[in-house]
Parts: C-alpha cells; sequence; structure tokens
C-alpha cells in the first residue's frame, strides 16, 4: 500500500527520535520513498547522517543549505507528498502546526502539504494530559490530521504514564491502513447534500436555520478520500471541501435541492443525505421588499416543501445506498426509525440536540447509526471528520 509514495518523515527534538530511523526503514521496505525534515533541535537527538544513509536523501532542515546557498521550497515539498508523518511529535511542534506558527521548515512544509499527515505525539505524560497540548491535538484533528496516539510504558524521565512514541511498526501499519482505505470508494459515485436551505420571504429576507454545513462537507471530503467521486449538492455555508474528488453545486432553496439531486440520483452509487432541509417555504415570496407595515402583526403564508430524502426513496433502484440523518429533540430512536421507514432509507444517523457536542455548529457530533435491519450502533464524541470516517465505515463493512 506503501509501494511507490511519497513520504515526509517530520523529525522533532524528542528522545523517541531514536525511533525514527526505524520508522524510516520500514517506510522504505513498503516501498515508500522517503525525504526527511528534522527540525534544529531534533539533530540533537539522532544525526541527520544516519537518516540520509537510510533514505538515500540529503535531510532537509532549514530553508537554505548554508554553505551553497540553495533554497529549499516547502511548497515543493508539500506538493511532492504523499503522505506526511510527524514521529516523534514534541509538543512545541504540536503547538506550532495547531496555531500555524511557520518559524521551520517543518512546519512550512506542514501548512503546505495538501496530502493526509499522520502526526505521533511522544512527551512526558503530565506534558501530554496539559489541556494546552490536548487542546492543540484537538485542533489538529479538526484540520483532518490523524493522530496516533501514544503509548503508555515508562518514558524517558522514568516516569510511567501516556506519552510513549508509537512503535514504528504500528505507526507503518496505520498508514497501511489509511491507503488501503483510500481505495475503499474507487469508481463509486457519491451524492451528498449539506447546509441549511434558504426560503425566500422577499428580495433581503428568508427563511433558514442554524446548520454550518460541517458534518455534510465532512462526509463528502471522507468520501472523495476513500476514492468515490462525489457531488455535492450544498445550501449556503461558507465552506469550501478540502478533496479535490469533491464537487460542488450550490443552491439555496429546498426545491433547487431537490432538483438538483433528482439531476445526479439516477447515476449514483451512495446518497447521503445530510442537509437541514426547511420543512416549509413562503407561498409567495415577494418580489419587492415587504415595507413595515401599522400592523403589529405580520403573517407569512407557509407551503410544505418537498422531501427531497422521501422523493430519493421512491426512486431507489436496487443495488443504491440512501442514508439520511435525524436531528431530534426526543423520543429520539423512535423518532428516527419512522423516519428511516417512511423514506425507504437503507441506514439513518441520528443525532440528539439533548446530547452535549451534538448537532448544528458544533466541531463534533454524537451520532447512532441505525441500519434498516434493526441494528443500532451507538458512537461516541467525535470530530465531524471522525464521524464522518466512522460512517463511511459502517457502510463499506456493512454493504
Ligand atoms: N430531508 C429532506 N428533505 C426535507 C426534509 C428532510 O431530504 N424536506 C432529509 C434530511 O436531509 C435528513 C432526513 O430527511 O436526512 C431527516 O430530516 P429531519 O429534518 O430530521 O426530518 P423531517 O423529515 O424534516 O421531519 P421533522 O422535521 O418532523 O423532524
Amino acid at each position: 500500500m506503501l509501494n511507490g509514495k511519497h513520504i515526509i518523515l517530520g523529525i522533532t527534538g524528542g528522545i523517541a527520535a531514536y525511533k525514527s530511523a526505524m520508522l524510516a526503514r520500514l517506510l522504505i521496505k513498503a516501498g515508500a520513498e522517503v525525504q526527511v525534515i528534522m527540525t534544529p533541535s531534533a539533530k540533537e537527538f539522532i544525526t541527520p547522517v544516519t537518516l540520509a544513509a537510510l533514505t538515500g536523501n540529503p535531510v532537509i532542515s532549514e530553508f537554505f543549505t548554508a554553505n551553497t546557498g540553495e533554497w529549499h521550497s516547502h511548497v515543493d515539498l508539500g506538493l511532492w507528498a504523499d503522505a506526511m508523518i510527524i514521529a516523534p511529535a514534541t509538543a512545541c511542534t504540536i503547538a506550532k502546526m495547531a496555531n500555524g506558527v511557520a518559524d521551520n521548515m517543518l512546519v512550512t512544509s506542514y501548512l503546505s502539504a495538501k496530502s493526509p499527515v499522520f502526526v505521533a505525539p511522544a512527551m512526558d505524560l503530565d506534558m501530554m494530559a496539559h489541556p494546552s497540548t490536548t487542546a492543540n491535538i484537538d485542533k489538529l484533528r479538526s484540520y483532518g490530521n490523524h493522530i496516533i496516539e501514544p503509548a503508555s510504558g515508562e518514558l524517558a524521565s522514568h516516569l510511567v504514564g501516556k506519552g510513549r512514541m508509537q512503535e514504528p511498526e504500528i505507526i507503518v501499519a496505520e498508514m497501511q491502513k489509511y491507503f488501503a482505505k483510500s481505495q475503499l470508494l474507487k469508481g463509486k459515485k457519491v451524492l451528498v447534500t449539506a447546509g441549511p436551505t434558504y426560503e425566500k420571504i422577499d428580495p433581503v429576507r428568508f427563511i433558514g436555520n442554524y446548520s454550518s454545513g460541517k458534518m455534510g462537507y465532512a462526509i463528502a471530503d471522507e468520501a472523495a478520500r476513500r476514492g468515490a467521486d462525489v457531488i455535492l449538492v450544498s445550501g449556503p455555508v461558507s465552506l469550501r471541501p478540502a478533496q479535490p474528488g469533491v464537487t460542488v453545486v450550490p443552491v439555496e432553496s429546498a426545491k433547487q435541492m431537490l432538483h438538483e439531486c433528482e439531476n445526479f440520483f439516477n447515476t449514483c452509487d451512495i446518497a447521503v443525505m445530510c442537509a437541514a432541509v426547511a420543512d416549509y417555504a413562503p407561498a409567495n415570496p415577494a418580489d419587492k421588499k415587504i415595507k413595515r407595515e401599522k400592523q403589529d402583526v405580520q403573517v407569512i403564508n407557509l407551503v410544505k416543501n418537498p422531501d427531497i430524502a422521501a422523493t430519493l426513496g421512491a426512486e431507489k433502484k436496487s443495488g443504491q445506498i440512501l442514508v439520511g440523518f435525524a436531528l431530534e429533540t426526543d423520543n429520539e430512536q423512535t423518532n428516527a426509525i419512522d423516519k428511516l421507514k417512511r423514506k425507504n432509507l437503507d441506514l439513518i444517523a441520528l443525532n440528539s440536540l439533548r446530547t452535549p457536542g451534538a448537532g448544528f455548529g458544533t466541531d463534533t457530533n454524537v451520532i447512532t447509526l441505525i441500519d434498516k435491519n434493526g441494528t443500532v450502533t451507538p458512537l461516541p464524541l467525535m470530530t465531524k471528520p471522525e464521524a464522518a470516517a466512522a460512517l463511511w465505515d459502517y457502510l463499506t463493512e456493512n454493504r
């Protein structure tokens, strides 16, 4: 799975840097080409000569080679890489990555990288447990970086706890698993809806909702990361997909969203309806701005919008998979199962507004997957990209 892959191995100044030599060796044995970037302090722990000899490539550490003045382009490196692994990642480098402090070659290359990034933290247990470190690691997760959790055991300080860099074999296995997954949806066409819909009252006002679109965009990105061709029919949000395999079709109202979904559903293999579609729209949107009237009460007549998921559910052909979301405030499972049946869905992801960390606007979600065969799979609190990955794991493992 790593055969022919270009991998940047970032090494920072921690005692676990001695394990990076083994990591470089294992990556090369797996068929990868490895370019090492070291922070200046990493060179206190392991010599660049060792890594250059193992990888066959000169180690990069500074922006310029001192004697020749040759410039190392972090932008070119970022484009070259199919993956980046930072191991060991110290608390300092993690903080710099989380906050864009681009004061060395490693962090500038990280900021330029378009590839997946893996981070293997290594530090003392108290540093690892410090709220500053955990917040920075959470930030990296929210950027879509893959954290390879450190193990527990005896640390360089002789204290025992969580903070040991994962063994090189485990890091390589995690990277291989990632690339294996990246093939799972190859050749599949996926349709995703995301965001709110805006239903026009007049040229300056609309009825909308608080949906940020984050969950739908994460689902679309993750499908593309796994090789799918993705159409993302998106209501008005301020997001952009992170993956080139996602084509955004912007819409505003529920009717427009239905129209675009109908265009693409016929040829898609899997559709995930994540949009928070307005159930009603003003019956007669005004052409001109409605002026403030003398009366204290203004009435807007609303008419029912089409149910996009139910419409696609009725048109679904054998072999197509239709997934919905249910956002509930009460009787959660009963309501979700009712929607699953009513809309002819294959799977519904239930999230409750009563669960802390779930729902609109947040960066995290807590979802329960309910299959049409009755299997209920509750998932823990996750970032939205992690929840999206869990959804695709479920779909690829259970279908
Ligand atoms: N949905 C849709 N079109 C609509 C309403 C909802 O496609 N007009 C989809 C959503 O994208 C979601 C699922 O149906 O996948 C459930 O949405 P939700 O708003 O929870 O349910 P509703 O059917 O609108 O029911 P209610 O508002 O009564 O909870």
